[in-house]
């Protein structure tokens, strides 16, 4: 029996056929990663890090993506700027058009001269934000509609702002959890194709208004537990069919496989440290 014969499942109601569509990313090898400051509960400046364990765990990450077929891009990784691993943070993407990052705060400002200079070099028009907004780590493109979060980065002005450069529709979500500041530690796309929406994210990240927003919209989402956002789980990249996430969070990968998609556990242990897993490393370029 080919392995395909012994993988094979029937499709049923409860498992829809999932399909993957490869990706285009770009990421920023940890060369430069430390934590030297705190912007978020995860980060303590007086613990111990390993870059060059930060590094291999990485390059696991970007071997997983080429090894999918994604088109994986890099960005020069610059000295002093310890987060700029964080793709995901640079920018957001449609297109070809990428609205700009403006950090919240100082430490990660200079990053967004730097993603901007990339993606012009790239071809992409480049829009130059008036407002606080920290790219795809809170704006999360689902089918036509942009999910944007707000609360602790990302001001509900960017979102205005999003809503104008791209004339889409644009749903704010507030987050009241610090531990889960940015959208993509809350929430997560599985299935951005129009008409087949699939997200998975943690209710108690959200306020009573996003999450009566959310139940509305997405009433066949998964939802996650604590103890699997608790390890960044929700934090992950998926390209339709296959869900790269952290691997420590075992509820959610029996949660994606019993909803027809294959989970990819990787260990970014060391860029938990600063508060950041999967997709925080990941800037999907989606054009
Ligand atoms: N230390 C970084 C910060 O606090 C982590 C960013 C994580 N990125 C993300 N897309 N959630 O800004």
């Amino acid at each position: 029996m080919s392995i395909t014969d012994q993988e094979e499942e029937p499709a049923s109601a409860e498992r829809p056929l999932r399909t993957p569509r490869a990706r285009t990313v770009l990421m920023c090898r940890p060369e430069h990663f430390d934590v030297v400051y705190r912007i978020n509960p995860w980060m303590n400046p007086g613990l111990p890090t390993d870059t060059s364990l930060a590094v291999r765990q990485w390059d696991e990450l970007y071997r997983l993506y080429v090894g999918l077929g994604f088109d994986v891009r890099l960005i020069e990784p610059l000295a002093g700027l310890p987060d700029m691993v964080y793709a995901a943070n640079g920018a957001f993407v449609i297109g070809n058009i990428a609205y700009g990052a403006s950090f919240a705060y100082p430490e990660r400002q200079p990053e967004a001269p730097a993603y901007r200079a990339w993606l012009r070099g790239e071809g992409f028009e480049v829009v130059a934000p008036r407002a606080v907004n920290e790219g795809e780590g809170d704006f999360l493109l689902v089918g036509e509609t942009i999910l944007a979060g707000t609360g602790f980065r990302s001001s509900s002005a960017s979102h205005r702002e999003v809503a104008e450069v791209y004339g889409r529709e644009v749903l704010t979500l507030r987050l009241v959890d610090p531990s889960f500041y940015h959208l993509d530690t809350a929430l997560a796309v599985l299935d951005d194709t129009p008409g087949r929406e699939h997200i998975a994210y943690l209710p108690p990240a959200f306020d009573a208004d996003s999450r009566a927003l959310l139940a509305e919209r997405y009433p066949d989402a998964i939802l996650v537990d604590g103890d699997d956002a608790a390890v960044l789980g929700l934090n992950a990249f998926s390209d339709g069919y296959h869900v790269v996430i952290a691997s420590r969070a075992l509820d959610f990968a029996r949660q994606l496989r019993d909803h027809g998609y294959e989970a990819m556990g990787v260990d970014l242990s060391e860029l938990l440290l600063g508060g950041g897993g999967v997709k925080c490393c990941t800037l999907e370029l989606r054009r």
